[in-house]
Order: structure tokens, then C-alpha cells, then sequence
């Protein structure tokens, strides 16, 4: 085994690792499927995440969420909103309009939709959290709250967005996360070894070292829970980055298709970080370029798990679709 050297803060207390068995007996499908069925049954408040807040801007841009196309477009002072993306007239495509103020003008005869109803056409709620938008729909037949369920952020971070596609539903994308097993084996470039130190069923706490270059690394502690139906969060709970938060959101686009829009928020308790942050851009993207490099590796895990799925008999399908 080649030797490895960790940088930076380490964790504080000794790993104890809550097995010593090869990671392919600690990966317990019925666990897994477990934790996955906890996920599923939580409530959403019908909200998906659409994408990253600073990819919606003021030119109106078409998105399908679970099955509705809708179009998301910004006012002049800021305001996020979101609305169907057809005409209530006949049918042109409302991606295709302009803006006049905060309302859309319909390019095919000029009709001027705002923010209230047009026969059957009527914008949607949406929030938006400053890293992400959100939109909320009757689709999944969730009692709707106020506001997106969100997992703790921390106060002061660097953010970054990705957005990619997969054929599979959200259930896959979530059942890849509460997997942490794979890690080391199916992305060694960027995880040296993990151990699993806390199982609760609903939140697992694991010590995990990622590859900085080559045998260098750093060791951090890190959960993983899920908030709601479509979310996981993992969080660094100790070594460098405590408090630095990954949610990864599986927005279902049409059945067997689904977007996987996951957020860093990149967080040091280091006293130069404040002056870090002012190099914003550049953190950027050193952090979207490693989170999808790990996406093409777990986007074929989770659209290998679907196919799968659907190869079995319904009878033995115990987890629903997503
Ligand atoms: S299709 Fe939009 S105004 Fe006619
Ligand atoms: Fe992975």
C-alpha cells in the first residue's frame, strides 16, 4: 500500500472505526435500501431545486421539473421567479420572450404575463437561498411548506454549483451517496482511504481522507443525512473545513431522467479565510471542477443502479421510483 501524508487540521479524537470487514460486507444493501426508504419518507414541501441561484438570470430559460417544462427568469430589482413555460394564448414557448419590467411578453402576439393568473397559466412559488433556486410544485404530492427544508449551512463560505444530467431517478442519486463504501475504491483519485465511525440509520459519520496530489491528503470527519426526499448533505464536522457543508439535490426532470445539482460550500475556521474568500473565482473552480470529476464516476453508478432496478421483478423492487 502506497504511504500517505495528511495536511492541514487533522481530526481530534482517534478514528474507531465501527468495523474492521473489507468495505464490500460493510456496504449492506439492505442497509443502504434502509436508510434510502428513511430518505424517501421525509417530508419535501414540494420543493425541487431548479439550479444554481447565479445560472437564473434576467433571460428567460426553460427548465423541466418533474415533468412540467417551466420557464425561470429574473426581474429587474433581483426577484427570482418562475412560471410554465407555455403561452396561455396558443402555446409559444415563454423561453423565447422578452421581459418588459418584471413580466414576460409573449413573442408570438405580445401577451404580458405577470405575477398573477392567466386562465389556466399561473406562476409558481419559488425561493431562492442565495446558492440555490428553488421552485415549489403540487407534483409529488407533498404538503407544502413555507420554504425548502435546508440543512445547516455554515455562516461564512465559498460556493460552487454543478449541474449534470442522469438517466436515472432521484432515488439512485441518494442511495450512490449513502453509499460511502465505494468511495476509495470507484474514485481513488480523490479519496485515499474511509472508515465508517458512526452508523445512526439515519446519519452516518465517516473519517475520510482526500487526495490533495498524489500521496499528499487531509482528513476530515464528515456526516451524511438527508433533509428531505431529493437531498443529502454531507458535513465536515472535524479536521480542515469544519463546518463546510456538500448538498447534493436529485430534481427529477421526467421519468428515468433526473438532474443532480449539488453545492459546495467550502468553509475554514483559519484566520486568512476571510482574505481566501476574496479569491472567490478562483476557489470556484478548483471546487466545481473536482465535484464533477467525481459526478461522471457516481452519475454511472447511480444510472447502473436504475438499470438494474428495472431489470428486476416488480415484486422485488421495494423502493419506489423516486
Ligand atoms: S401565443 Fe402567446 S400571445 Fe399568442
Ligand atoms: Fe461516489
Amino acid at each position: 500500500m502506497t504511504r500517505l501524508y495528511t495536511l492541514g487540521n487533522p481530526p481530534t479524537t482517534p478514528a474507531a472505526p465501527i468495523s474492521s470487514a473489507p468495505d464490500w460486507v460493510q456496504a449492506n444493501p439492505a442497509r443502504i435500501e434502509r436508510a434510502l426508504a428513511h430518505a424517501l419518507a421525509l417530508p419535501g414541501g414540494g420543493w425541487y431545486v431548479a439550479d444554481a441561484s447565479a445560472r437564473i438570470t434576467a433571460v428567460p430559460r426553460a427548465i423541466t421539473i418533474a415533468g412540467r417544462p417551466l420557464v425561470f427568469w429574473r426581474t429587474p430589482s433581483g426577484r427570482l421567479r418562475a412560471a410554465p413555460e407555455a403561452c396561455p394564448h396558443m402555446g409559444a414557448s415563454l423561453e423565447c420572450a422578452r421581459t418588459r419590467g418584471d413580466n414576460l411578453l409573449c413573442p408570438w402576439h405580445g401577451l404580458e404575463l405577470g405575477d398573477g393568473p392567466h386562465g389556466r397559466w399561473s406562476p409558481y412559488q419559488v425561493h431562492d437561498d442565495g446558492v440555490l433556486a428553488w421552485v415549489q410544485t403540487d407534483s409529488a404530492g407533498e404538503p407544502a411548506t413555507d420554504a425548502p427544508i435546508l440543512a445547516p449551512r455554515p455562516g461564512c463560505y465559498v460556493a460552487g454549483v454543478i449541474r449534470v444530467e442522469a438517466r436515472c431517478e432521484p432515488a439512485d442519486v441518494l442511495a450512490n451517496r449513502l453509499d460511502p463504501w465505494h468511495g476509495a475504491h470507484f474514485h481513488p483519485h480523490s479519496f485515499a482511504r474511509l472508515q465508517v465511525l458512526e452508523d445512526r440509520g439515519d446519519c452516518l459519520t465517516v473519517r475520510v481522507a482526500y487526495r490533495v496530489l498524489g500521496p499528499l491528503a487531509v482528513e476530515v470527519d464528515a456526516t451524511f443525512h438527508c433533509p428531505d426526499p431529493r437531498t443529502i448533505v454531507m458535513t465536515i464536522i472535524d479536521g480542515e473545513g469544519r463546518g463546510s457543508v456538500v448538498e447534493t439535490h436529485a430534481t427529477p426532470i421526467e421519468p428515468g431522467r433526473c438532474a443532480v445539482i449539488e453545492a459546495t460550500l467550502a468553509a475554514s475556521d483559519r484566520c486568512g479565510f476571510a482574505v481566501a474568500r476574496r479569491l472567490a473565482g478562483l476557489w470556484r473552480g478548483a471546487i466545481t471542477r473536482r465535484a464533477a470529476r467525481l459526478w461522471v464516476e457516481d452519475v454511472a453508478y447511480a444510472e447502473r443502479r436504475y438499470a438494474l432496478r428495472g431489470r428486476r421483478p416488480a415484486a422485488l423492487r421495494t423502493i419506489p421510483g423516486g
